[in-house]
C-alpha cells in the first residue's frame, strides 16, 4: 500500500491506493476520480479501453465518499492536486457510500457542525487538523529540548484554581468534585520536585458564554518553573510562541494555503513582543494614547466607515449581476459565472455585516472602559487590531486577576501578564510569577471565597522550600484559532464541547 503523500517517490511504478471518492467527473469513456487517503489528493483516471468492463461501470457509478483500492501507474502531472496522477488499472470497492449529506455547495455552520464527524473530512478541516497537530507536537518539541518535565495533573479535583463561577460540579464517590479548570496548582508542586515542568491537558470551564473564543473543554499547555520570575517568565512565553509558530510556518506551507492564511503577520513572530503594563494598554484603548501611529477610536471609525461602503458596493454588484441573469438569451457558462460570483459576494457581505455589527460595539467598549477593570473580548480586540505581533500586557490590578498570583512591589497590582494575539484575536496566554508569601495567599483565599481545607496543600508549597516561580497557561485552540486566522474555535478542535453542544 501506498500514501498519496509519497508518490512523489514512485514515478512510472505500479502502486495500490486506498481512500475515498473526494469527487468525481465523467467524460466520454473517462473517469476522473478524485481520492482522497488522510495524506493527500490525488487524480486517478480511468479510461474505458483499459480496464475491464465491469470495472469501469463500477467507476462510473462511484458515489461521494465510497471507499475503494485503486492499483495503477503513477504519473507527473504538475496541473493536477498534489502533482501525480494514476492511471488506473484495478479497482477494488470496500463500500459505496449512501448520498453523502456534504457537498460542495455553502452549508450553514450549525449543519456543518452537527455533522462535525463529516465534516472533518474536508479539505480546509484536514488543513487546520494537520496544523493543530505541528502545534501539539512543536509544543512537545520545545518543552523537551528545553529540559521540561511533562507531567499529568488530575482531571477530578477538590479545588477551584481559576475562580467559582465557571466550575463544572460532578461527584466523585459520594463528595462534591470539580473537572480541573487547569493543572497549574499541582504543577507548582511538581516544580518544586522536578525543577520545570509542563501539563498538557483537557480542561473544563462552565461558563455559559457563546463567544467565538470560548469552549467548555479545552487543552491547556502550562508550564511551571522554579527559580523563575515575572521577566523571565515573559522571555520564555516569547520564546516558546516564537518556536512553535516558526515551526507551523516551516512544516504546514500547503495547510497553510489550503486555509488561505497570508502568513505576513505570522512570519512578525521573530519581531520582539511589545510588553505593556496595565496602565499604558488602558490608554491606548481608550485612545488616549497612539501605538504605531494608530490611534484606537480613529481607527475603528475609519474601518466602520470602509465597511458601510463595501457593504454598498457589494449589494450594487449582486444586484447588477442579478439583473444580467435574469436577461434573456445569456448564455449558460456566463449564468454560472455570475452565480458562483454572486455566492461568494453573499459570503463576504456576510463578513461586512457582521464587522458593521461587531465595530460600534467595540467603540462603546473602548471608550466606556472603566480603568481598573479586566479586559472583555472587546476591549482585547480594540487593543490587538492596533498590532502586527502578539503583545503581553503585564501588571494587572490585583483584584480582577486570580488569587495566587504575586504581588508587586506597587502593592494595587499583581505580576500577572496576558498574551495577545494580533489581528483581534485577544487572549491566547493568561500566566504570572506566583505569590510565596503564605499570609498574603491565605488572605487571597479568603477573599475569593475558597474553601482553605482544600488549599492546605497548596499553602505546605510556601511551608517547606518555598522559592520565587512562576508560570503561564496556553489555551491550545485559541492559538490555533489565530494562526489559521479562523473566525471561532469552534473550529480547531475535533469534536468541540461548547454551551449548546454536546454531539457528536
Ligand atoms: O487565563 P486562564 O484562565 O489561566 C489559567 O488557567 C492559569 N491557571 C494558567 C497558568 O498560569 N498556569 O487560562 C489560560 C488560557 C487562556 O489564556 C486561554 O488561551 C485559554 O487558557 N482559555 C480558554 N480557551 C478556550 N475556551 C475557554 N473557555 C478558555 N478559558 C481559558
Ligand atoms: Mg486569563
Amino acid at each position: 500500500m501506498t500514501y498519496i503523500k509519497d508518490l512523489k517517490n514512485e514515478e512510472g511504478k505500479t502502486v495500490s491506493l486506498n481512500g475515498w471518492v473526494s469527487n468525481k467527473r465523467t467524460g466520454k469513456g473517462l473517469v476522473f476520480i478524485i481520492l482522497r487517503d488522510g495524506t493527500g489528493l490525488c487524480q486517478c483516471v480511468v479510461t474505458e479501453e483499459s480496464i475491464d468492463p465491469t470495472l469501469f461501470q463500477i467507476a462510473d457509478k462511484l458515489s461521494q465518499e465510497s471507499s475503494l483500492k485503486i492499483t495503477g501507474t503513477v504519473h507527473k502531472d504538475e496541473r493536477q492536486v498534489g502533482g501525480y496522477e494514476i492511471q488506473v488499472t484495478d479497482i477494488s470497492v470496500y463500500h459505496i457510500a449512501e448520498e453523502y449529506p456534504i457537498s460542495n455547495k455553502p452549508h450553514g455552520i450549525e449543519f456543518l457542525m452537527d455533522n462535525r464527524h463529516l465534516w472533518l473530512r474536508s479539505r480546509r478541516q484536514w488543513a487546520i487538523m494537520k496544523i493543530r497537530n505541528t502545534i501539539s507536537f512543536a509544543i512537545h518539541k520545545f518543552f523537551q529540548e528545553n529540559d521540561f518535565v511533562q507531567m499529568d495533573a488530575p482531571i477530578f479535583t477538590g479545588n477551584a484554581c481559576e475562580g467559582t463561577t465557571n466550575l463544572f460540579e460532578t461527584e466523585f464517590y459520594d463528595t462534591p468534585a470539580y473537572l480541573s479548570q487547569s493543572g497549574q496548582l499541582y504543577g507548582e508542586a511538581m516544580a518544586m520536585a522536578m525543577g520545570k515542568i509542563y501539563t498538557f491537558g483537557p480542561t473544563f470551564r462552565a461558563e455559559k458564554s457563546k463567544t467565538r473564543r470560548h469552549l467548555s473543554e479545552f487543552w491547556m499547555i502550562e508550564p511551571e518553573m522554579a527559580f523563575y520570575d515575572l521577566d523571565m517568565n515573559m522571555d520564555l512565553i516569547e520564546n516558546f510562541l516564537r518556536y512553535v509558530v516558526s515551526d507551523v510556518l516551516k512544516n504546514c506551507e500547503e495547510e497553510l494555503a489550503i486555509i488561505e492564511r497570508d502568513t505576513t503577520i505570522l512570519k512578525n513572530i521573530v519581531t520582539t513582543f511589545p510588553r505593556l503594563p496595565y496602565d499604558e494598554a488602558v490608554r491606548i484603548i481608550k485612545g488616549e494614547q497612539d501605538v504605531n501611529g494608530k490611534n484606537s477610536i480613529k481607527t475603528l471609525e475609519a474601518d466602520l466607515e470602509k465597511v458601510q461602503q463595501r457593504i454598498a458596493a457589494i449589494e450594487a454588484d449582486i444586484k447588477e449581476r442579478e439583473e444580467k441573469i435574469a436577461t434573456p438569451g445569456m448564455k449558460k457558462g456566463e449564468i454560472n459565472f455570475n452565480v458562483n460570483k454572486i455566492s461568494d459576494l453573499r459570503e463576504e457581505l456576510k463578513d461586512c455585516e457582521e464587522d458593521a455589527r461587531n465595530i460600534p460595539q467595540w467603540l462603546e467598549s473602548a471608550r466606556t472602559f472603566k480603568y481598573g477593570e479586566d479586559f472583555g473580548g472587546s476591549d482585547e480586540t480594540v487593543l490587538t487590531r492596533l498590532f502586527e505581533t502578539p503583545i503581553m500586557v503585564y501588571n494587572w490590578p490585583h483584584e480582577v486577576k486570580a488569587f495566587y498570583l504575586k504581588r508587586a512591589t506597587d502593592s494595587r497590582f499583581a505580576k500577572g501578564v496576558d498574551v495577545l494575539a494580533p489581528e483581534g484575536y485577544g487572549e491566547i496566554v493568561g500566566g504570572g510569577e506566583r505569590e510565596t508569601d503564605k499570609d498574603l495567599l491565605i488572605a487571597k483565599i479568603n477573599e475569593h471565597e475558597l474553601p482553605m481545607e482544600a488549599f492546605e496543600w497548596y499553602l505546605d508549597l510556601r511551608r517547606y522550600g518555598s522559592v520565587p516561580h512562576a508560570g503561564f497557561g496556553l489555551g491550545l485552540e485559541r492559538l490555533v484559532a489565530w494562526v489559521c486566522k479562523l473566525p471561532h474555535v469552534r473550529e480547531t478542535i475535533p469534536f468541540p464541547r461548547m454551551y449548546g453542544r454536546l454531539l457528536p
